[in-house]
């Protein structure tokens, strides 16, 4: 492996992996392929734009000419796809755009890594694809019980991966992380959403009862993880990666207002979302046996994220005042009283 391919790398789990992988081994060198949606962001690349080891290319995946000149051009061994549309709410407005990027931009990935006989291809998964867990917490081998269209693009992703070493060898791992948190997280998820809300005084559209949990994971774990996988994982397995641990909503809310010295009124409950997940739990063991540990707990994750957006306001801030996020603001949460 030397020379990677990181679809989504603009993205903030992506970016954060493209600063982790070129600081950790010199030698690699890193091609993003992104199409820079709304959620694609070359700020986020910034500190490495100069780095004579990357390479940045604005494309999609689901285009094989593009994906097919860049595995050529660059000589790719090593593909880890990051690229997705990945905001469960987007995913119930709007489904398209799941089915074509998490769906039909694997296949088009996997087709590459078969036709230039990667040494990897490694998929980016979500313990979405394993539904909500009311007790117990899930294996990799459990059943799948996607309940939203996110979640459903998602699993069909791993399961072509799956197919692709079965049928034809393509050396696939993928790991299934649980709820990131960390530098770079677009503000329309709950953590920088509530953040960087409570920074300025606006309400915090708490979802339901608030008892809905989840496991927030610190990024670099999730990168930590990744890297074990590929370096030491067995191919055409499953790799569960997050914290092991998880926190009520509500929880997550009032310890980010807490940070902040901000009041817990500021928390307003609204409308829930369609088909809202109780809980998502992973069972972390088999990751863990490969030498991997967590090193943040949630409220430690949460923490790290919460000092990031009050120290990078020069990031957010034009992301929040722009007209996309404001459209989406209003149609996301004008009907539940909020903009
Ligand atoms: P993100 O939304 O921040 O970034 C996604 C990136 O993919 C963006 O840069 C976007 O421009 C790019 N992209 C979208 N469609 C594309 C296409 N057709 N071609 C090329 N690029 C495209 O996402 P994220 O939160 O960083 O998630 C990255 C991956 O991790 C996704 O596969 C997601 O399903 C998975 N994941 C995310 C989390 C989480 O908590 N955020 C947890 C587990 C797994
Ligand atoms: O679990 C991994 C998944 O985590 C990733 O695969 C997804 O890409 C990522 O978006 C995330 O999905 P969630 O739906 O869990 O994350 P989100 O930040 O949207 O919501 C987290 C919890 O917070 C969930 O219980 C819904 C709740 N919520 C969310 C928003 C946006 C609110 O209460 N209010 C909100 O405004």
């Amino acid at each position: 492996m030397q020379n990677f391919l990181i679809t989504g790398g603009a993205g903030f789990i992506g970016s954060n992996f493209v600063r982790y992988l070129l600081e950790r081994y010199p030698h690699y060198r890193v091609v993003v392929l992104d199409k820079l949606t709304y959620a694609g962001n070359l700020a986020n690349l910034r500190d490495v734009a100069d780095d004579p080891r990357f390479t940045f290319v604005q494309g999609d995946i689901a285009d094989a000419e593009v994906v097919h000149r860049v595995m050529r051009e660059h000589a790719i061994d090593t593909i880890v796809n990051f690229a997705a549309a990945t905001h469960v709410d987007r995913s119930l407005m709007e489904p398209d755009e799941f089915l074509r990027t998490d769906v039909f931009g694997t296949y088009v990935l996997l087709e590459a890594a078969r036709a230039f006989g990667v040494e990897r291809y490694h998929q980016i998964s979500t313990d979405e694809v394993y539904g909500q867990v009311l007790e117990g917490r899930s294996r990799e081998d459990d059943k799948l019980h996607t309940r939203s269209p996110y979640s459903a693009s998602k699993a069909s992703g791993d399961l072509l991966c799956l197919a692709y070493h079965t049928s034809f060898g393509v050396p696939v791992t993928i790991t299934r992380g649980s709820n990131n948190v960390g530098p770079y997280q677009y503000p329309e998820k709950v953590v920088p959403l509530f953040v960087t809300n409570a920074i300025d005084d606006l309400p915090l559209p708490l979802y339901g009862d608030g008892t809905q949990m989840r496991d927030y994971q610190y990024v670099l774990d999730h990168c930590e993880g990744i890297d074990v996988v590929l370096h030491r994982g067995q191919v055409g397995e499953i790799y569960n990666v997050g914290t092991g641990s998880e926190m009520r909503n509500i929880d997550m809310a009032r310890l980010v207002l807490d940070l902040l010295g901000k009041p817990h009124s500021l928390i307003r409950p609204v409308a829930d979302r369609p088909g809202h997940d109780r809980r998502y739990a992973l069972d972390v063991s088999k990751l863990r046996a490969l030498g991997w540990e967590s090193r943040h707990t949630c409220a430690e994750a949460i923490e790290k994220t919460v000092r990031w957006y009050v120290d990078n306001q020069w990031w957010w801030r034009p992301i929040k005042s722009g007209e996309h996020y404001r459209a989406y603001y209003q149609r996301q949460y004008g009907s539940r009283g909020l903009a």
